[in-house]
């Protein structure tokens, strides 16, 4: 499967959200993740996004970022329509150490 990595901490673009055919992406405060079982891997996600963040999971930061997915997308609601980003998401873009002061 596809999945959800760091750079998408704080940027929230949900562009991913609009193009995926099977709804797979669960919303958390800061950031999405993709229910891994329910990604049937097409791949249209990726180029989506603004911030670079969706990886296959064979990637190398894709298979880091894999189990956080899978735990994420079994507690964070499903999202099928793109929200409006945050107002200083563009401040977040590619910025490095998200994950940790975030998610400690
Ligand atoms: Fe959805 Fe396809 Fe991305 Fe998987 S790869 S999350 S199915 S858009
Ligand atoms: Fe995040 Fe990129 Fe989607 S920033 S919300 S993975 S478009």
């Amino acid at each position: 499967p596809y999945v959800v990595t760091e750079n998408c901490i704080r940027c929230l673009y949900m562009d991913c959200v609009s193009v995926c055919p099977v709804d797979c992406f669960r919303k958390g405060e800061a950031m999405l993740v993709i229910h891994p079982d329910a990604c049937i891997d097409c791949g249209v996600c990726e180029p989506a996004c603004p911030a670079q963040a969706i990886r296959r999971d064979d990637d190398r930061d894709g298979t880091r970022w894999l189990a956080f997915n899978a735990r994420f997308a079994e507690e964070w609601p499903r999202i099928c329509e793109k929200g409006k980003p945050p107002g200083d998401a563009d401040d977040w873009r590619g910025r490095s150490g998200k994950s940790a002061m975030v998610f400690g």
